[in-house]
Parts: structure tokens; sequence; C-alpha cells
């Protein structure tokens, strides 16, 4: 399924586009950290983490919107900052993101780690702040709750990359690896859905863990396809390097159990991310939607 074809993503996009240009706007940068911070939030990207957010919030309409917009920007934020330093040198060395030069490339190491780094305090400052509220008053307890399943996710996903980068030109086996793409990618991909939930769902409410559950499987699946589609797509499809895991020696799943048999499991955890959706008996077109875009997508 193309991204057009979707309706919830391409209006999530719209959505958070706009945010996202308002949120940077709010803040004051020096040149050239405002360029490079410009440069690695606002050029392309599918906006899945957002999207995810809204979804679930559509769990339970007219429920503090202000609150999960917030979320999206703050979530996208911390997935822009990990995007930028994945890119370093120091870590994938890659020349080409959302067909762009990466960070670094266009704006030289120093700035590139110094954007990442005010984008992650900017993701805190965003939802502690009044924006998008007009007015109205922030839910405390909310916004500590969605702070605090950030900060557990983001640190996830550092420990991670430390693992995966560990991981090069290494055999590990299938729950090594499975740890791996857990912490460096399903944990924010959780968080965008986690966040939402705590904001539109009493702590108490079964939806939680159901919610929970369907997050860690396409969390898990995100960063299996991810691996597949280095292997199949190219370069222009992908808007990044084709083939530049097997160039160094990544651990991935193609790697570990063969393309076919890993396409085959992206399945398998998409199922069971659909199976926890039965739960609701409404609202959960656009997480079905987003569900069907990520089993089917192409970069
Ligand atoms: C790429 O994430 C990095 C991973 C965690 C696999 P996305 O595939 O969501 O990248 P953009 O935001 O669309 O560029
Ligand atoms: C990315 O994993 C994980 C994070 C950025 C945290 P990859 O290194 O596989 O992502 P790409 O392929 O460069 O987008
Ligand atoms: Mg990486
Ligand atoms: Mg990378
Ligand atoms: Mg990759």
């Amino acid at each position: 399924m193309s991204l057009q074809q979707n309706h919830a993503l391409v209006s999530a996009q719209q959505q958070i586009q706009q945010d996202l240009i308002n949120t940077l706007d709010a803040f004051a940068l020096p040149e050239p950290l405002k360029a490079a911070v410009h440069h690695a939030v606002m050029l392309g990207g599918k906006r899945v983490r957002p999207a995810l957010c809204y979804a679930t919030a559509a769990l339970q309409p007219n429920q503090n919107f202000a609150a999960v917009r917030r979320a999206a920007v703050a979530i996208e934020l911390i997935h822009c900052y990990s995007l930028a330093h994945d890119d370093l040198p120091c870590m994938d060395n890659d020349l080409l993101r959302r067909g762009q030069p990466t960070c670094h490339v266009a704006f030289g190491e120093d700035t590139a780690l110094l954007a990442g780094d005010i984008l992650q305090s900017m993701a805190f400052e965003v939802l502690g702040s009044r924006l998008f509220d007009q007015g109205a008053a922030v839910d405390q307890g909310i916004v500590l709750k969605q702070m605090q399943i950030l900060a557990t996710a983001s640190s996830k996903m550092v420990c991670g990359q430390v693992l995966d980068l560990q991981a090069e030109g290494k055999q590990i086996d299938q729950a090594a690896l499975e740890n791996i793409h857990r912490n460096k990618t399903g944990a924010l991909i959780s968080a965008a859905i986690m966040m939402a939930a705590v904001t539109v769902f009493k702590g108490t409410d079964v939806a939680l863990p159901k919610l929970r559950e369907y997050a860690q499987a396409i969390g898990l699946a995100f960063q299996v396809q991810d691996d597949i589609l280095d292997v199949i797509a190219d370069t222009e499809q992908l808007g990044k390097t084709a083939g530049k895991d097997q160039q160094v020696e990544k651990s991935t799943y193609p790697a570990l159990m063969g393309l076919a048999q890993a396409q085959a499991y992206v399945q398998q955890l998409h199922q069971q991310a659909f199976a926890a959706l039965t739960h609701f008996d409404t609202g959960a077109e656009q997480l079905q939607s987003i569900s069907e875009f990520l089993l089917h997508r192409q970069s």
C-alpha cells in the first residue's frame, strides 16, 4: 500500500507537519543549529510514530487531543534525534537519510551531534508546555506519565543502539537479536502508542495491556521489516543506502534466519498485533489501517 493511499497516515502527516513547524518556530536557536534541527526534523519521514499516537487516541474520541498532539511531537523529535546520531560516522556512518544528505554530511559532525542533543531536550520541553492547548490547563498527571514513558523508551533506544554496534560482525542468537530490536526500535514505537493510551484511558483500563501487546508486536515487526527492506529495496526507494547492513555485517533477521523466514516472521508478528486489536469493538480502524500499511510498506 502506498503512503498516498493510507488515509490515517496522510492526515497524521499533515497534522504533525504543522505541529512540528510551530514547535521549531517556538525555539530561538543560533545558526547553524537551527538549520541542522530543521534538516533533521522537517525533510520527509513517514511519521509513523505520530500517526500511531493519533490512531491510539482515536479509540477514545474527544479526549484531551492537545496532550496527544504534544506526545506526537515529542516522540517524533526523539526519533529524529535518534536518526541524526544513528547516521554519525562513529555509529552507522551513513550519507543518505530521507533522500537527503545525512545531518552530519550537511552540517558537520559537531552540529549534527548537538542537533540530536537539543532535539532530545526539546521533546521533554514540549511535553510540559501549553503548546496547542489554547489557554486550557495542562493535566500534570498525564504530562508526568507521558514524560516517564518517553524517558524510559529513549533510554532503551540508547541501550539497543549500544548492543547493535557491539553485535556488528558477530554471530548472535535470535533471543539476543530480538532484545536489540525491541530496545533500539520497538521501545519508541511502543512509547508512541502508550503515551497516547495513558492520555485517553484511565490507568486501570484493560485497554492498556491490550495496546501494550499490540505495540510490542508492531514495534519488533517494524525493525525486522527495516532489516528486510535493507536487503530487497533500492536506495532511491528507501531514501537511505540499501544493502548497508550486509556491508558492515550488522546482525539482522534476514542474516540470522534468511529472507523468507524473516518475511514470514513479520507476518506472524502482525497477526499478533491484529489479534490484540480485536479487544476493541469500535474505534480501532486507524490502528488497523496503519498496521496494514506497516505490513506492506516498501520504504
Ligand atoms: C528508521 O525509522 C529507523 C528505524 C527505527 C528502523 P523510520 O522508517 O520510521 O524512518 P522515517 O522517520 O520514516 O524516516
Ligand atoms: C535504527 O536502526 C535504530 C535507531 C535509529 C534508534 P537502523 O540503523 O537499522 O536504522 P536505519 O536503517 O539507519 O534507518
Ligand atoms: Mg543503526
Ligand atoms: Mg542506521
Ligand atoms: Mg536499518
